[in-house]
């Protein structure tokens, strides 16, 4: 088999290029998955046990956008930064986020049953490390709110879309809870989205040539 001086040691198949091909073994509930290729080679495939720092390097090659997931308690404002963040259903509205189950914000939000997302712009990096990284207590200082009576939690000024949501459902995954949320406003703004991807923040660029 080619590639075998690099992919040498536990059960190894080719990757099936035909849809409906069988990969023989799979899944392998005790390992998990770790696909290698190199330009211009053929995709491989190997059972190892993923380190967690591994997975999330590996990870690191899907491109997201980049979300403030916010609610409050009392008064208090919270949240938090969150790429992993997706549509689910138009109808009825729905949305995901992903959050760690030790996320300080989370444990509001399974109190309050109200959450929003926050889209942020290109201009709001600073914001992305701040709810990542900041004392809880001082991230949402000399940070600009919008008002709206019908809006429960924090609505950050200047990203390109805030969604007020009501908690519709939490599912246990692993370390993380997954929440969905039931979109009840949405307020969008003309503005790039920032990205983040493999580690580092970027804008989007369209294509050479493509004119959209
Ligand atoms: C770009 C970026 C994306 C992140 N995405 C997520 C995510 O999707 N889910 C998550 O639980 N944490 C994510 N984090 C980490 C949290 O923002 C971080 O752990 C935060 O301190 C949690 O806040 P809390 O515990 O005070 O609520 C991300 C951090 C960064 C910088």
């Amino acid at each position: 088999m080619r590639n075998r001086q690099c992919l040498s040691g536990n059960a190894m198949r080719r990757a099936p290029s035909a849809p409906g091909a069988r990969l023989e073994g799979y899944p392998n509930p005790k390992k998990s998955l770790l696909l290698l290729a190199r330009p211009g080679q053929a995709l491989y495939f190997k059972w190892v046990s993923v380190l967690p720092e591994q997975f999330r390097a590996a990870l690191g090659h899907w491109p997201s956008g980049v979300s403030v997931v916010t609610s409050r308690t009392g008064s208090t404002p919270v949240g938090m930064t969150v790429s992993a963040f997706f549509s689910v259903s138009l109808r009825p509205p729905l949305i995901a986020v992903c959050l760690d189950r030790h996320a300080a914000t989370l444990a509001v939000i399974f109190a309050s049953r109200f959450f929003a997302v926050n889209v942020l712009s290109i201009a709001q990096s600073n914001l992305s490390d701040r709810f990542a990284r900041t004392e809880e207590s001082l991230r949402f200082d000399g940070v600009a709110l919008l008002e709206h009576a019908g809006a429960r939690s924090p609505l950050i000024a200047g990203a390109v879309l805030n969604l007020d949501c009501d908690v519709e459902a939490a599912h246990d995954a692993g370390d993380h809870v997954l929440c969905v949320g039931r979109v009840s406003l949405a307020f969008v703004q003309h503005g790039e989205p920032l990205l983040f991807h493999a580690s580092r923040y970027h804008r989007l660029a369209p294509l050479n040539g493509d004119r959209g």
